[in-house]
């Protein structure tokens, strides 16, 4: 593997479930693959999970890590082309990203869209670049439009918590004060296509008039604007926000209750509830929920490290 960027990237979406709960049963089976071989980590943005559980499948793969937050210590970074560098940028992603590539074998990169320039944001120009001038296999730590590491940790959650052959999974849109990224949401959607698809699943994705993801990573989903529709007999609930794709990064006023309690829960297959957290408590999802039977978020965030060992095992296994 060269890069993990979506979900074109895993072929077979059960063989990698079952290799990270492989991973997850035998952490340090394979602490030898990654020794002398250095992963770095690059932050332009903030990250708790991500951070730590990519820190942590690397140390167990006998990886030496190195992370920089560039947001906060690095020269803040030119990512145009032929720019006259007359104003704050310092350097270019050209050479920063090159450089990065001499000191590492694997590098990630975290790069939250602008939610201004949706074609700079959609064609994922900075996270391209970082891959063409880096000159090392990339992991994403999550782009401007997925967040892969993400999704196949969903779906490594899924397969472990499901009582029945072929879940029903909804993707329910929740309220929320700020303009939030479409990354989480488009991945889960691509993500859960292809395990459709490969008959794992049954997708829906429930969210308000005016809040359409992209049709790239919606082809061939159910969509409805009725939660309770979509709630009906659901065995796991995913609860996200996101800005407005069409109206590029607006937020609607909803009038309707999107917020996901014990009361909206009754109506499923006794729904295990999953969020990618952080999460705003009374916001997004309801406190109730959160701190009740329902919950997976803790365990979801649990097995990020197996998703991301899995990952750059695969990406080890191609070095060598
Ligand atoms: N879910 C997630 O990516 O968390 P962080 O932003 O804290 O890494």
């Amino acid at each position: 593997m060269q890069k993990f960027f979506s979900a074109a990237d895993i072929d077979n979406l059960s063989e990698a479930v079952q290799e990270a709960l492989t991973l997850k049963a035998n952490p340090r089976a394979h602490a030898e693959l990654g020794k002398h071989k250095t992963l770095g980590l690059v932050f332009l943005n903030p990250s708790l999970r991500t951070r730590l559980s990519t820190q942590k499948a690397a140390i167990q793969l006998g990886m030496d890590v190195m992370v920089m937050n560039m947001d906060k210590d690095g020269w803040a970074l030119e990512t145009q082309d032929g720019v006259v560098m007359n104003g704050t940028t310092v350097e270019h992603i050209r050479e920063a990203a090159a450089v990065m590539g001499e000191y590492c074998d694997i590098l990630g990169l975290r790069s939250f869209p602008s939610l201004k320039d949706k074609e700079a944001d959609y064609t994922e120009d900075l996270f391209n670049k970082f891959i063409k001038f880096c000159g090392v296999p990339v992991v994403s730590l999550e782009s401007a439009t997925r967040h892969p590491l993400q999704s196949l940790t969903d779906l490594i959650t899924i397969t472990e918590h499901k009582t029945v052959d072929k879940p029903k999974v909804v993707l329910a849109w929740a309220p929320h004060v700020k303009a939030l990224p479409q990354a989480v949401p488009n991945s889960f959607s691509e993500w859960m296509g292809k395990a459709q698809q490969q008959g794992l699943v049954d997708f829906v994705i429930a969210h308000p008039k005016g809040y359409e993801l992209s049709q790239e990573f919606t082809e061939g989903v159910n969509i409805t604007h009725d939660l309770n529709e979509a709630l009906a007999g659901a065995d796991f609930v995913y609860v996200k926000n996101w800005s407005s794709f069409e109206d590029y990064g607006k937020v609607y006023p909803v009038e309707e209750d999107w917020l996901i309690t014990n009361k909206t829960l009754e109506q499923t297959n006794a729904a295990k509830v999953m969020h990618c957290l952080p999460v705003r408590r009374d916001l997004e999802l309801s406190a109730e929920v959160l701190d009740g039977p329902h919950s997976l978020v803790i365990k979801e965030a649990s097995n990020r490290v197996w998703a991301a060992q899995l990952v750059l095992k695969r990406m080890l296994e191609n070095l060598k």
